[in-house]
């Protein structure tokens, strides 16, 4: 058996093992693979994450908070992580620990068009930020990047590119992407973020990295001014995707993956 497994702190509410066992029954890999959560308070990352190889593993997704921890535990690093400063992929292959960022394309791939050489709003500079941040000026995007704790956002814009800025203009862009945590215990994104229920419009598209049991507050302003709207599990599903294809060389099956992240 082959094992994979997603590793965070908590992982309990992780999606990633039911969209990864469901990919992996679609394309007939059961018997040979399976999918995990592993809780791992961050003291304990490097010596499990280092033991795993020699456990069956063969990769393993990492989320909040070892995505720093992995890439400095990696024997190899792929370009985007090492830019990134992030990693949310593991490979074990004989004897080295290889991280990759799936992150940042996976974000691309959840757009429904390439975003082009239009103008962006990216609201946060914690690590999702970042991945995001590096994927959309690499498109060449005109990327604008708000954070709460200003220091945060210009230190992100000098290493990674991006416009740090306090006051955005939400009617400026035609990709608005929310990374912050806002709405994930249910606060107000128009009390916390700079952004207006009443300020989208019908050309925009909006991402919210957020994801509950229900459209957040974000999109459903979007959607109700005709915005196209796309929401943290897409984002999960096509990063998983990517991830799934470094271990297993098979393309992911996504609609299985949705309907089982969306169960
Ligand atoms: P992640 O790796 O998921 O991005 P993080 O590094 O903890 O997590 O970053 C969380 C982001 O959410 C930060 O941009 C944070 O803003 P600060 O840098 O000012 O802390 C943002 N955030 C969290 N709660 C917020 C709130 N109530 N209002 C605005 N931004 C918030």
């Amino acid at each position: 058996m082959k094992r994979l497994a997603v590793l965070g702190h908590p992982v309990g509410h992780s999606r990633s093992p039911a969209m990864h066992t469901a990919a992996l029954a679609e394309l007939g890999l059961s018997a040979e693979w399976s999918y995990e959560a592993i809780d791992l308070a961050p003291d304990e990352f490097d010596a499990r994450a280092r033991a795993m190889a020699g456990e069956g593993f063969a990769g393993a997704n990492v989320t909040v908070p070892h995505k720093g921890a992995a890439l400095s535990l990696a024997d190899s690093l792929s370009e985007t992580a090492r830019e990134i400063g992030a990693a949310n992929t593991l490979s074990f292959e004989a004897g080295e620990i290889r991280a990759d960022n799936t992150d940042a394309q996976g974000l691309l791939d959840a757009l429904p068009e390439p975003p082009g050489a239009g103008r962006a709003l990216v609201l946060g500079a914690g690590g999702a930020a970042r991945a995001v941040v590096w994927a959309l000026v690499r498109e060449g995007v005109e990327v604008d990047v708000w954070n709460r704790t200003e220091l945060r956002s210009n230190h992100l814009c000098e290493e990674l590119g991006g416009t740090p800025l306090m006051a955005p203009d939400q009617s400026a862009y035609g990709l608005i992407v929310n990374t912050t945590a806002v709405g994930l215990r249910g606060e107000d994104p128009f009390e916390e973020l700079p952004l207006r229920p009443d300020g989208f419009a019908a050309e925009q598209t909006v991402v919210d990295l957020v994801y509950g049991d229900r459209p957040s507050g974000l999109l459903t302003a979007a959607a109700g001014a005709g915005a196209t709207v796309i929401d943290g599990i897409e984002v999960l599903v096509r990063q998983g995707a990517l991830s799934l294809r470094i271990w297993t060389g098979r393309d992911a099956p996504l609609e299985a993956m949705r309907v089982a992240a969306r169960r």
